[in-house]
């Protein structure tokens, strides 16, 4: 039996990540640029063992249909082909962070997931590579292998596609998100199949694309500099590019509900009552805002006379992947 273990917290992209140059290999149309966050992560244990004959797999001590083991089965199908192990493996693995809503769950299982494996096969991987591991199970994922920021560099290849940590002289400590909950369900259309569509067929996407290198370059700049409002305004401004090119789609969508667009609008009217204070917003109609923390308790109060206690989680800069095993032994 090899075992690992390991805990991966979620990123929210900043500047975002949307559309693929390759499907199979996961390399992005553009770089992407995010912040972990402490408040949503996921623990993932994997054991292979020659006891079993197909992989299985749980998701928060629930049995996963053939559907949704087939996807950690292929992922380590690939884990698999870089060793010459064939064990088929029981997962399991434990969200805490409401799956497929939007906020981020891709991201923290699938790095999760992507640690615990190489941990168990003792793959010995480099941030790098298990950045580039992470990637082949869901893009965002790739970021997750860092604290604080990073930026997903999408390279050309499998080689050259995978994240790196943005230095920021803890600028990171100075910041807190506010997860404005409006609908923690499944959603309907995946990030994956949203952003597919999108490529395909959005008369817009271009326009997104065109518009990411100096959209990131801000970003960096405001990051090196510690300018909350720069870097407040540019990720506003990515995010509802990224989500103007699915009305552009066909057939069109789009991840905002009413209770999104109640959110946005209350955040405009606080930062123009004079609290600086920005939204982001993912594939999910869930908000979430950016704000210092100096800020946060004015903003949470401001926000809470519209919206119930419930709804609202605070989150800081999280830290990197960790291996949990070697502890738990
Ligand atoms: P999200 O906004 O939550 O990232 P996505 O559509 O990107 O939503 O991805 C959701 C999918 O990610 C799930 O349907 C599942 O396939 C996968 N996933 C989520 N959590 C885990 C986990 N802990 N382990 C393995 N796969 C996971
Ligand atoms: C809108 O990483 O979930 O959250 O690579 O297909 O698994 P796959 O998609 P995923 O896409 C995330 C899209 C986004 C923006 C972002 O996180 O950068
Ligand atoms: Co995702």
């Amino acid at each position: 039996m090899y075992s690992g273990k390991a805990r991966a917290y979620t990123n929210i992209a900043l500047i975002k990540y949307w559309g693929k140059e390759n499907q199979e290999l996961i390399i992005p149309m553009n770089n992407s640029l995010s912040l972990t966050l402490d408040a949503f992560y996921t623990e993932t244990e994997v054991t292979f063992s020659k006891e079993l004959k197909e992989d299985q797999f749980y998701l928060d001590n629930q049995w996963q249909d053939s559907k949704a083991t087939l996807k950690v089965s292929r992922f380590l199908d690939f884990v698999r082909s870089k060793t010459d192990s064939s064990l088929r493996a029981v997962v399991k693995s434990k969200n805490f962070v409401p799956t497929a809503a939007g906020l981020a769950s891709s991201a923290s299982g699938l790095a999760a997931l992507a640690g615990a494996a190489s941990d168990a096969l003792n793959l010995n991987l480099t941030p790098e590579e298990l950045s580039r591991l992470a990637r082949r199970g869901s893009g965002s994922a790739c970021r997750s292998i860092y604290g604080g920021f990073a930026e997903w560099q999408k390279g050309y290849s499998d080689e050259t596609s995978y994240a790196v940590q943005i230095p920021s002289s803890d600028f990171e400590n100075d910041l807190s998100m506010i997860f404005v909950v409006v609908n923690d369900a499944q959603k309907d259309i995946s990030s994956r199949d949203g952003m597919q569509r999108t490529v395909e067929t959005s008369a817009f996407y271009d326009g997104w694309l065109q518009t990411v290198p100096q959209d990131l370059a801000k970003a960096k700049k405001a990051i090196k500099e510690k300018d909350f409002i720069a870097l407040g305004e540019v990720s506003e401004s990515s995010a509802l590019k990224m989500h103007g090119t699915t009305l552009a789609a066909t057939p069109p969508f789009t991840y905002w509900s009413a209770e999104s667009m109640k959110v946005m609008n209350l955040v405009r009217q606080i930062r123009n009552g004079g609290l600086p204070c920005y939204f982001t917003m993912d594939a999910g109609p869930n908000v979430k805002l950016l704000v210092e923390r100096k800020n946060e308790a004015a903003l949470l109060s401001a926000m809470s006379a519209h919206l119930d206690a419930k709804q609202l989680v605070v989150a800081h800069a999280g830290p990197a992947i960790e291996i949990l095993s070697k502890e738990d032994a």
